[in-house]
């Protein structure tokens, strides 16, 4: 078989969390629009010279595209994505890997939870710490932030679901349940001011929100169409979206 028509058959049979090009025009149907999130992180336009760790890196897309940008180290860890029973797309690892082989990368891995990091474990601090959309997934935000910190020497990239938008103060939404997207692998979601303040808190001096959330109007369209859609209640829509931050601890 061809290698490109080999390939495209190798990458249909799995199920993708992220859309990533594999070259020869193929790209991954990922059930997340990951070039759109992408978008929204203000990703360094040259990661050049630059070690990166990206944690819960699941399928690798920003992995890969930190080493597309210049990096001179990319270490991809993660933990439930690979290897959690009913986590995920039930791919495992498999997407990652394929995308690997694929782009001819040299993006390393290594398994670990993210409340098990330290220096020791990965090998140093890295230049650039990337932590998208793992936060909310954590039961323990403010001791997962620590092991974060430590690991980071200088930018962290850090993008999160937003609750408790407009309290006025730090604050984050507990969901004991499944209260944010009928999830129960979703535990706290933290308003702007608790990023803000949490990441102060263990030890980045500087903090910036990169993509602030929409107006009030733009929040009650989307909350009713979650509402119409059965994913979530009008209130709890109107208070919730993502968000993405850049901390550096120099
Ligand atoms: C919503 S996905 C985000 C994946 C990718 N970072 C992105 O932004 O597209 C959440 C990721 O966090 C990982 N994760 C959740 N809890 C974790 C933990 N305690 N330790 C390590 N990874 C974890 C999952 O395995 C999954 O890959």
């Amino acid at each position: 078989m061809p290698v490109a028509a080999d390939l495209r058959a190798r990458a249909d049979a799995l199920r993708w969390y992220h859309t990533i090009d594999l070259g020869n025009g193929i790209v991954t149907k990922g059930v997340d629009d990951t070039p759109y999130r992408l978008a929204r992180l203000e990703f360094p336009a040259s990661f050049a010279g630059k070690t990166v760790l990206d944690i819960g890196a699941w399928d690798g897309f920003f992995s890969f595209e930190a080493e597309r940008r210049g990096a001179a180290r990319v270490l991809a860890t993660d933990h439930y994505a690979w290897h959690g029973a009913g986590w995920g797309t039930g791919a495992g690892k498999a997407g990652f890997e394929l995308a690997r082989e694929a782009r001819r990368s040299k993006v390393e891995d290594l398994a670990i939870d993210v409340m098990d990091l330290s220096p020791q474990r990965v090998g140093g601090t890295f230049d650039v710490v990337m932590f998208l959309g793992v936060l909310y997934h954590l039961p323990h935000p403010l001791l997962a932030l620590e092991r974060v910190a430590s690991v980071t020497r200088d930018l962290l990239i850090l993008e999160t679901v937003v609750d408790m938008v407009g309290a006025g103060r730090p604050a984050l939404a507990f969901y004991p349940g499944k209260e944010l997207n009928n999830d129960p692998t979703n535990w706290f979601g933290p308003n702007i001011e608790a990023v803000h303040a949490m990441l102060n808190t263990v030890g980045f001096r500087q903090v910036r929100t990169v993509t602030p959330v929409p107006s009030a109007p733009y929040r009650a369209a989307r909350a009713v169409s979650h509402w119409m859609r059965g994913k979530n209640s009008f209130s709890l829509a109107f208070r919730q979206d993502r968000a993405s931050f850049h901390a550096n601890r120099l």
